[in-house]
């Protein structure tokens, strides 16, 4: 068994395909070279210990029966809950956590947190990771909606798990299914800037949306909207009309971003962003003043599209810059990175 293991989880962007997730739709995230990185040391004993270095702080808890706590611990605690609940037999460590992702982005820095920190306490432990890393994925989403009490879907972590360099991943949440699309932007640049407005604050907005498709599906006596044709939603009140429209929408223009990565066509990726945006604006009601500052800047930077990108309500913007337009300031160019893994 190793004395010493270091993982490192990827944050993710997503492409297109938002809101989507929980409601067995398609998205088309990558993962990029910010993450988080945890190392796991043995120890002796029946306790972990951890050290958020970026924070200062530390928590220190009994590895065989992790009692709730909030913020940052409360993953940590979850994920070793959570790994032996599922059959894993962990070993007593120290574990240091580590990152250069911002929190309060939505370049989802929880997935990353959640996937270098099953992956190294799976090693240190001397256990081997699940066959199916989708399976990875639910347990780490379990840890974010049971301890951490974040009601988000699968997306941040199949991104975080499921990636491959130079690649987004076109994942259908109805089948699971995961499909690689080459992400060959030539000489055009993918860019995330901070909106400024961080999301945390948000989470009830988030929740409302969620609350509202449960409601739209409901009403049409379906159980998810991917069952949904546009023409189903007209006896939809306006509000749940809307909100299931952009669904609808958002998976139809995943397909079209598809087709348009394969054709090399970037100049209706950016048209598609741009929808997907408005979409997320008028139809879902998810963007904030900041928000649209931040795409109206990127946009008048030369960008052929810009949207917010993760649960909204504050958060990045990605925006795909045209060959030759500068890199603005503060914004963060994102590539295809690595899936999350043992370094
Ligand atoms: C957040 C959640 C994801 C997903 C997005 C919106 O990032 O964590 O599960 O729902 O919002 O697409």
């Amino acid at each position: 068994m190793p004395e010493r293991v270091r993982a490192r989880g990827p944050g993710r962007v997503n492409l297109i395909g938002e809101h989507t997730d929980y409601n067995a739709g398609l998205a088309l995230p990558f993962a990029i070279d910010r993450g988080v990185t945890v190392t796991a040391e043995r120890l002796t004993g029946e306790r972990v210990q951890a050290h958020a270095l970026d924070a200062g702080e530390e928590d220190d808890f009994a590895l065989a029966a992790p009692e709730r706590a909030g913020g940052w611990r409360a993953f940590v605690r979850g994920t070793v809950a959570e790994l032996t609940a599922a059959g894993y037999v962990l070993q007593p460590c120290r574990l240091t956590i580590e990152g250069d992702l911002e929190q309060g982005l939505g370049l989802s820095s929880s997935a990353a947190l959640e996937t270098a920190l099953s992956l190294a306490l799976l090693a240190v432990s001397g256990e081997d990771e699940p066959a199916d890393r989708r399976d990875l994925a639910r347990l780490c989403s379990r840890v974010e909606n049971d301890w951490v009490g974040a009601e988000t879907g699968l997306l941040d972590q199949l991104a975080s798990l499921c990636s491959e360099p130079g690649h987004a991943v076109r994942i259908d949440f109805e089948s699971l299914e995961i499909e690689p699309v080459p992400l060959a932007l030539g000489d055009w640049t993918l860019v995330t800037q901070s909106s400024g407005a961080t999301h945390s604050i948000a989470y009830s907005g988030y929740n409302d949306r969620r609350r509202e498709c449960r409601e739209a599906c409901a009403q049409l006596g379906i159980a998810s909207l991917r069952e949904a044709a546009e023409a189903d939603l007209e006896g939809l009140p306006p509000t749940l009309r809307r909100r299931a429209r952009h669904v609808l929408t958002e998976n139809a223009r995943v397909d079209a971003m598809v087709a348009a990565l394969r054709a090399g066509d970037l100049e209706q990726a950016g048209r598609l962003l741009d929808a997907s945006h408005a979409s997320l604006r008028d139809d879902y009601e998810a963007s904030v003043p900041e928000v649209e500052r931040t795409v109206g800047e990127l946009k008048e930077a030369g960008a052929a599209g810009a949207r917010m990108v993760g649960g909204g309500f504050g958060g990045a913007v990605v925006a795909l810059l045209r060959p030759g337009a500068a890199v603005p300031a503060g914004a963060l160019v994102v590539v295809p990175g690595s899936p999350a893994a043992l370094v």
